[in-house]
């Protein structure tokens, strides 16, 4: 028996947190219907697991699924507002050790993220790098020894974790799930498209429509904010650094320009690039009266929320401070951090299914494995890929065709 351990709000929202987890589960069928086989085969027994995730609903179906094929899971958030209590309490009540809240301060998710990393952890599993820079960073040969494997859920934590192997620091392999198509094309495109406009109205409660919208950065979770925020009725314009994703947001039929111009119009503007001071102090000074910052981006740097908070501020709605810089007044959502996890629930089960599809199935195949893998940055599998997408086309009850012999054979020849 495993005797839980953390650090969680209240246990009392259990229930609350039981009905989440259902719900979330239920349009889940990839990782739901893997739990039979994890059950059975138990892949994950003996094993210790560290999990740094967003302590969502979705997380929730994922970490149960790695306890039901035997894992002992130790879980910290990895954004100190994006943790759901009630979730939390769930998953305490359910033998997951969780060391998460609402609201921690700085020092707090600190604490959250070097409580996992001393667990003598065999697989790894980050959302933006910080559990994964502090074991390779903060921690002795001897505390990491056991790690097989860390897996990778997103953008920015990639930015890092191939800085630390450029450095010749990383100590253990890490795979690159954000990389992966079933990943990345829907949770970065889809889900951060709608679970941002979800965020921003949930926090603003005010109209998309007939509204100037920036979005800064046309990768793969800006293409998607721009698509939606378009489809409520915005006019959107682009910022890039990227030439050729200028061009194609361009060929998209969005407006592209520089920043500094683009703020002169917009009533809010949503950062997604990963970048730091994208929404500097020279641009906050052009922004318009009222106008809302928002940002999507993994860390709370895309903004300069340092020079914003020279200025006094109330909080006017729940995530929405208004600062006053004397000649007008500027909002920002979330204090500047994932406004789609802190002001919503984050991504909609249906593409964590797939993303955490990934995270799941990645793991199992490194129980399979005969030798360790040296440290270094891998792709997932493209079978594991593949598997994903044919697992949830048919759980959403799509066909498709298949090539031909005849087929096969044209596609590999000189022949026209
Ligand atoms: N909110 C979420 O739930 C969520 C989900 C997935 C990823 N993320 C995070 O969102 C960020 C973006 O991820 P992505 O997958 O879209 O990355 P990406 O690399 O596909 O796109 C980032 C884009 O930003 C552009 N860019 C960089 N600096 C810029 C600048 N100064 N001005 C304008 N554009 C600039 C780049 O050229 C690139 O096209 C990362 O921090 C990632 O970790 C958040």
């Amino acid at each position: 028996v495993v005797k839980v351990k953390g650090k969680i709000k209240n246990l009392k929202f259990k229930e609350e947190g039981k009905k989440l987890f259902n719900w979330a589960k239920a349009s889940m069928p990839v990782l739901s219907n893997t739990e039979p086989e994890f059950v059975k085969e138990r892949p994950f027994e003996g094993k210790t697991i560290g999990c740094c995730l967003h302590v969502t609903k979705e997380t929730a179906v994922l970490v149960l699924l790695l306890k039901a094929g035997g894992a002992n899971v130790f879980l910290c958030g990895s954004n100190p507002l994006s943790t759901n209590d009630s979730i939390a309490a769930y998953l305490v009540s359910e033998g997951i050790n969780v060391y998460a809240w609402e609201g921690m301060t700085s020092t707090e998710y600190d604490d959250a993220i070097e409580w996992v990393s001393d667990k003598h952890l065999n697989f790894v599993l980050d959302d933006g790098g910080d559990l994964t820079v502090k074991l390779n960073k903060r921690k002795s040969q001897e505390q990491i020894q056991d790690i097989l494997l860390g897996t990778e859920e997103t953008t920015t934590g990639l930015i890092r974790e191939r800085a630390l192997l450029n450095e010749g620091s990383l100590k253990f392999p890490i795979v690159a799930v954000n990389d992966a198509m079933t990943k990345h094309f829907f949770d970065n495109r889809y889900g951060t498209g709608q679970s941002c406009m979800d965020g921003i109205m949930r926090a603003t409660s005010l109209l998309f429509a007939g509204k100037t919208i920036v979005v800064a950065g046309y990768g793969w979770c800006g293409r998607g904010i721009a698509l939606r925020a378009r489809g409520l009725g915005a006019k959107v314009a682009v910022t890039e650094v990227d030439e050729v994703k200028a061009l194609e947001a361009v060929m998209d039929g969005f407006v592209a320009l520089p920043m500094e111009k683009a703020i002169k119009q917009a009533d809010l503007v949503i950062t997604a690039t990963g970048n730091v001071n994208v929404v500097g102090k020279n641009e906050i000074k052009k922004a318009k009266n009222g106008c809302i910052l928002a940002n999507a981006g993994h860390f709370d740097v895309e903004i300069d929320v340092k020079y914003l908070n020279n200025f006094p501020s109330t909080e006017v709605r729940k995530g929405v401070t208004e600062f006053n810089l004397g000649n007008k007044k500027i909002y920002l959502l979330a204090e500047g951090r994932l406004v789609n996890l802190s002001c919503a629930e984050g991504h909609p089960p249906e593409v964590m299914d797939m993303s955490f599809a990934n995270q799941a199935y990645v793991l199992r195949w490194a129980t399979e494995l005969k030798e360790k893998i040296k440290p270094g940055i891998y792709p997932v599998p493209e079978k594991i890929d593949r598997k994903v997408a044919v697992k949830k086309l048919s759980s959403i009850g799509v066909e498709i065709d298949k090539l031909t012999k005849k087929q096969k054979k044209y596609l590999s020849s000189w022949e026209p």
